[in-house]
């Protein structure tokens, strides 16, 4: 990565309290555990690995929605994550985070007028008649008629919501955007124009974008890099073409032979995905993978394993790897 990168994740943590049915406090849920990365202006990053492993955790701290427990976020070379709450909120516009569930995030006494205006008045200093032209740009930006400017979220359709949704966001002027499940709950003629708009809108926008998806084939087309993450952490990152054609860690390479065809060509067949991750509130010692992984050796239980650096640009946490 040559270019200063717009984001850095530096060892973030974010831990849920687990209590006992009295409300005791009994453990915790390590959600996001140590998690490092950079990315590089423009660039789109995968964020992927299986429900409950931490992704929109991931998402939301990094835009401030959930407060971290650990580490540190450098946004545009800005240290963000200490900030205070006015300092913070200043940044918010930039870095923003678009819902895994589209009807969740608009109102929904809202028409998408209302929807749309509402970011505008509380972050731009523009006039109402400024108001309605920009209201009129995002909406045609998102390609949604006019006509839906009187309609309710449950009048529209889930891709018309999630364009709503991100013509919100649009209005912003954001520099990096969360995409939370972004094709999640769309048939496929809708999901292939909604990432049509997605590339669209990148280069429009000049948009960088965390692109959090569990489709492997769709993260394939739209990503430059992915990171793989299992059980709070990243377990392997690299470009996408080098993580799909070479994985090195057992859990991608799981991942990858859960789909079975990718190009018409087997990706690998070394490996399935057994079993369900362990409770994320009881973590194995040593590899948090090894209880599923068919490569665990005696010191698989003794060593965390660490991401360290295959190649320049290929990282896994295993000690097995490369
Ligand atoms: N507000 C919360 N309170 C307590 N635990 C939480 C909270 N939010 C998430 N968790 C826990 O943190 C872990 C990670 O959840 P998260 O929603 O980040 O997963 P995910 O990878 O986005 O999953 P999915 O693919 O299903 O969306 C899970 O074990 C979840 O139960
Ligand atoms: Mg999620």
């Amino acid at each position: 990565m040559r270019e200063a990168p717009i984001l850095k994740a530096d060892r973030l943590s974010r831990h849920f309290p687990v209590r006992n049915a009295f409300g005791i406090r009994t453990g915790a849920v390590r959600a996001l555990d140590g998690v490092s990365f950079e990315v590089a202006p423009g660039e789109t990053l995968g964020i992927v690995g299986e429900s409950g492993c931490g992704k929109s955790t991931l998402g939301k701290a990094l835009v401030g929605i959930h407060p971290l427990s650990g580490g540190a976020i450098v946004f545009e070379g800005e240290e963000i994550s200490r900030l205070s709450g006015r300092e913070r909120r200043a940044v918010a516009p930039r870095l923003q985070y678009c819902h895994q569930d589209p009807g969740n995030s608009l109102d929904p006494r809202w028409t998408v007028r209302r929807s749309l205006e509402e970011p505008l008045i509380v972050h731009t200093e523009l006039e109402a008649a400024e108001r309605v032209i920009r209201i009129r740009d995002l909406l045609r930006q998102v390609g949604l008629p006019q006509t839906h400017l009187d309609l309710y979220p449950h009048e529209l359709s889930g891709g018309q919501q999630r364009r709503v949704g991100l013509a919100r966001i649009l209005a912003l002027h954001p520099r990096l955007v969360v995409l939370d499940e972004p094709t999640s709950g769309l048939d496929m003629s809708v999901q292939a124009t909604v990432l049509k708009l997605f590339g669209e809108l990148r280069q429009a926008f000049a948009l960088t974008y965390l692109f959090i998806s569990h489709d492997l084939s769709v993260v394939r087309m739209m990503c430059d890099r992915v990171a793989v993450m299992y059980l709070g952490r990243i377990v392997e990152i690299a470009p996408t073409e080098t993580l799909f054609r070479a994985p090195q860690h057992p859990y991608t390479q799981s991942l990858l032979a859960a789909i079975p065809d990718i190009g018409g060509r087997r990706v690998t067949d070394t490996f399935t995905l057994e079993g369900e991750p362990p409770d994320p509130a009881r973590l194995p010692s040593g590899c948090r993978f090894r209880t599923r992984c068919p490569r665990a050796v005696a010191a698989c239980a003794e060593t965390d394993p660490a991401l360290r650096p295959l190649r320049p640009d290929h990282a896994a946490a295993c000690l097995l790897a490369g």
